[in-house]
């Protein structure tokens, strides 16, 4: 199974960003690896005419339903038609900053695997919850949303919330461990088909390396350091 590498760009970068990340983003042909942008919702079909052979687009989020009147929210059947492959689902801003509750993930992954979309799902634990050693609580609270999603094709991203955008990364025998249990929790829940577990949080070119060096991690999910061309290129290529 290919490593994913996905550039999550969050509320970041307009058109002239986009134009000139792309002018200074190296090209090579990715064999051995995905890479996926994550960009706002307008720049998709943008960021998309850049894009070449093994570079795939994906949306921040999407919604539960097809269509509908849902005044803001955004149809994974739109995102597959403006060039997307995947979607970021349960990402910790949106649970945490946008209240979105665990109950309404599996329905949103159900959506986007019916509009054609690969889903990469998010989890992870705040810091507090660490602290009182709950992290694999937490974990599998989250990962119960995918119940009835045993035959499914989608991804999934650990990302403990206290290391997201604070410069503070896990340990790779932090990681691996989690990832460790995520692969136990869906081989014990029968789930079919292959998934692979990404890392995220703080992830620089210099820990890229060491955190890929574990064999349980399937890739990494990027958010601050993807904003940078040549940083990102170091990371995708770290390994
Ligand atoms: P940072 O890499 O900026 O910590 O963000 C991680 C993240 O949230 C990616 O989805």
């Amino acid at each position: 199974m290919k490593r994913l590498v996905c550039a999550n760009w969050k509320m970041y970068k307009v058109k002239s960003d986009v134009k000139s990340f792309f002018e200074r983003w190296e090209r090579y042909e990715m064999i051995d690896k995905e890479i996926v942008f994550f960009p706002q919702f307008p720049l998709l079909e943008f960021v998309k005419s850049f894009l070449t052979k093994g570079e795939k687009l994906g949306g921040q989020n999407c919604s539960d339903k097809k269509e509908g009147a849902f005044t803001g929210e955004v149809s994974p059947y739109l995102l597959k038609d403006c060039g997307c492959d995947y979607v970021l689902i349960g990402h910790s801003e949106r649970r945490h900053i946008f209240l979105e509750k665990n109950e309404i993930m599996g329905g949103k992954i159900l959506n986007a695997i019916n509009a054609g979309l690969k889903p990469l799902y998010c989890v992870g634990e705040k810091l507090e919850e660490r602290e009182a050693g709950k992290t694999i609580e937490v974990i599998f609270n989250q990962l119960d949303a995918l119940k009835g999603l045993e035959n499914v094709e989608f991804d999934i991203a650990y990302e403990p919330v206290w290391a997201i955008g604070t410069g503070k990364v896990a340990k790779k025998e932090d990681a691996s461990f989690v990832h460790t249990k995520i692969k136990e929790f869906l081989s014990k829940n029968d789930f079919k088909k292959e998934i692979r577990v990404l890392y995220g949080g703080s992830v620089k070119k210099e820990n890229a390396r060491e955190l890929l060096s574990a064999d349980n991690i399937d890739g990494l999910l990027v958010g601050g350091a993807s904003l940078d061309p040549e940083e990102f290129y170091r990371i995708a290529t770290s390994i």
